[in-house]
């Protein structure tokens, strides 16, 4: 039965391109769902769009010397580019500085304005008299009450997730100067959560026990149960919406008032554009509202919005909000200012016509219950030894013995044996066993399960065996054909939430436009004998070592560059006269001999000709020099430092070592370039 859905995904802020964790814990998975709603024959809204306002754009513009749309307008073109060339299938992708938007928030907010939903309050806020600017959000780090983090923002702790008012912050300062802030009194409206605390129980807490996620739940359990307080839905801040109301002048909305109304004023926008009724799709109780967001939106959208929802009056609730853990990578949490991220524009330059890869690798790897760990060895062996081994080759097999035997014609199948009717049974079963899992949210679930059907394929071709078959048995092998290209069919309409593009190839390989996922199991047949399929294409090729090399390269130089930038750089030594600089004695020596101190990892033991004489010095650079590199090198030496004994050997003298840019230690030399790594220094 056809029913009404309502799939938001959230928006994301525009103040950098996507990357992985985002794909992976929202837009891969609500794209699944969306298609899969729309191949069972539903009629689906998919909604997302630009989230342009809030402090973080402001920082954005602030450090890069432009202004706040021009952060927008840059990303919202990035982000919505790179999601198209994904494969993300959202019906309008929008953006929040549109007029629509505008619009439609400052309505809502005058509605629940004169339906005296807000509490007006003159309070005091932090403040920075240097910024001459109150402290919003995520101008303002302190320590979290609630875990102790010491760099949560004002309106949220990204560790534990809590949201909290600025003023709750222990040891609160400026983000902007680093100030101490003081207090200044400012007029704000507060949505009264604790007015609405007795329904949100009765919703959420006895009505979405069992079907919500236990993570969303527990969230929103802990948070009703500390109590919940109001909380200002406007900012002293000139980027965002204007306050329009009496006394609004120079305050905007707050950014996670306006940017949930975002999916509905860009339901708003696509209705207008494809002749519907953009009400129907949020005001009428038969239709099914569902929030895929990040673990860190989770307050927002199961509280807040829906307190504002409620307030409002007209509007339907989520039926469910299934929020994800964090995806992690190599073992280090993702970070956009770290540039420790899979960047998706990168992707897919890198890895052209590869998105199903990223697609399946994060599908299978999803961080659904648990944050997880993206490794590019796993992104690798899962198209090596899935993709490619079981699914692609099983394709492979069946399109090209269909045309080295048929001519691509699809033969006519005589008896089918017990093996073969089980076979096609256990097909017809796949639809709802799949279906099963993405309905209850389990997408990782339901990847392994197409990979199951695959799997099934190859096993019957490799237990059937048509290529000795038919050298005995014409009749049979058409049969066995016949049956592996029903599966290949399945293949191809199953695998279309997953793998869409493979999908698309391989309906066009096989010259099918059915399309229908219940056909599978309600249609007696789906792939007719004498019907003509096409030739083959590769729908999956090998990712080879050096590929990921270059992957894990790129993560290596991110780490490098951060540990460069977080250098402790100690402060100046007491000053000297030029005097004590005269008494050192410095010149250029050659290294002769060279060998490693035993039992240390440090120390090289050197002979070097000083030009005055031959002598022993120890030297501390075996990290970074092989004894072999360094005989040789010119270096300058210290030579009237008083000799010390280091490991029973007496060292005369010191060596002068500097670093490049790089980090990487190198000699003080005069003439040559080139450093025992080879890497450059002049
Ligand atoms: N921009 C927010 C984030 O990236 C998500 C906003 S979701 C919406 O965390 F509901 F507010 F739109
Ligand atoms: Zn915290």
């Amino acid at each position: 039965m056809s029913k009404r859905y309502t799939i938001t995904a959230a928006l994301p802020y525009t103040n950098g391109p996507i990357h992985i964790g985002h794909l992976a814990g929202v837009y891969v998975p609500a794209d699944i769902y969306s298609r899969y709603l729309r191949l069972t024959g539903n009629d689906v809204a998919f909604i997302c769009g630009s989230d342009e306002h809030g402090v973080p754009i402001t920082i954005k513009a602030k450090k890069e010397d432009v202004t706040p749309q021009d952060v927008v307008d840059k990303y919202h073109a990035i982000i919505k580019k790179s999601f198209e060339d994904f494969g993300i299938t959202f019906d309008n992708y929008s953006r929040t500085s549109a007029k629509i938007h505008h619009d439609t928030a400052s309505e809502f907010f005058k509605t629940l304005y004169d339906k005296n939903e807000f509490v007006e309050e003159v309070s005091e806020q932090l403040y920075d008299a240097e910024a001459n600017q109150f402290l919003a959000d995520r101008f303002i780090i302190g320590t979290c009450p609630k875990c102790g983090n010491e760099e949560s923002y004002g309106d949220q702790c990204e560790n534990c997730g809590t949201s909290h008012n600025a003023t709750d912050l222990i040891n609160p300062k400026s983000a902007i100067t680093g100030n101490v802030p003081t207090l200044k009194e400012t007029k704000h409206w507060f949505l009264p959560l604790n007015k609405h605390e007795n329904f949100l129980k009765e919703w959420i807490l006895e009505g979405h026990k069992k079907d919500w996620k236990p993570n969303v739940y527990g969230q929103v359990k802990s948070w009703i149960d500390d109590g919940l307080r109001p909380r200002a839905v406007t900012r002293d801040l000139d980027w965002g919406i204007p306050v329009p109301v009496e006394g609004g002048q120079g305050k905007v909305l707050y950014v996670w008032f306006d940017a949930p109304i975002g999916y509905i004023s860009a339901t708003k926008e696509w209705a207008a554009r494809e002749g519907k009724n953009w009400e129907d799709y949020w005001k009428k109780d038969d239709t099914t509202l569902v929030h895929f967001i990040g673990k860190d939106n989770i307050v927002f959208h199961c509280i807040i919005f829906p307190a504002m929802l409620k307030a409002e009056g007209s509007y339907i609730l989520p039926e469910n909000v299934p929020a994800n853990e964090f995806l992690n990578l190599e073992g280090n949490k993702l970070s956009t200012s770290k540039n420790w991220a899979v960047w998706l524009p990168d992707y897919l330059q890198d890895f052209p016509n590869q998105q199903d890869v990223l697609r399946y690798a994060l599908t299978a790897n999803a961080p659904e219950t648990k944050d997880n760990d993206f490794t590019w060895k796993d992104f690798q062996a899962r198209n090596n030894n899935e993709l490619v081994a079981i699914f692609g080759n099983f394709i492979n097999r069946v399109v090209v013995l269909t045309n080295k035997y048929y001519d691509g014609i699809i033969p006519e199948p005589s008896d089918l044996s017990s093996v073969d009717q089980e076979t096609l049974a256990a097909v017809k079963a796949y639809p709802s066993v799949i279906a099963s899992s993405i309905e209850r949210y389990r997408f990782r679930e339901a990847s392994q399960e197409l990979m199951n059907l695959a799997r099934l394929g190859n096993k019957y071709l490799a237990d059937e065996e048509p290529w000795k078959v038919i050298k005995i048995n014409e009749t049979r092998t058409k049969t066995i054909m016949y049956v592996a290209l029903q599966i290949a069919s399945a293949l191809a309409v199953l695998s279309e939430p997953f793998l869409p593009f493979t999908s698309g190839k391989l309906k066009n390989i096989l010259n099918s436009r059915d399309n229908s996922w219940n056909n599978i199991s309600n249609k007696e047949i789906l792939l007719p004998a004498e019907h003509q399929i096409g030739k083959g294409e590769l729908l999956f090729s090998k990712i080879e070592d050096a590929q990921i090399q270059v992957q894990l390269d790129k993560l290596e130089a991110s780490k490098k560059a951060n540990e460069a930038a977080n250098k402790a750089i100690e402060p100046q030594k007491e000053e000297i006269t030029f005097d004590d600089f005269t008494k050192l004695d410095i010149r250029v020596g050659t290294i002769l001999e060279a060998e490693k101190m035993p039992k240390t990892k440090k120390l090289l033991v050197l002979k070097v000709d000083t030009g005055i004489d031959t002598r022993t010095i120890v030297s501390g650079i075996a990290e970074s020099f092989k004894p072999e590199d360094v005989i040789g090198k010119k270096v300058t030496v210290l030579v009237n430092l008083a000799p010390r004994n280091l490991r029973g050997v007496e060292s005369q003298g010191m060596i002068l070592m500097t670093e490049n840019e790089d980090g990487n230690l190198v000699f003080v030399n005069p003439d040559v370039k080139e450093t025992a790594n080879g890497l450059k220094i002049s």
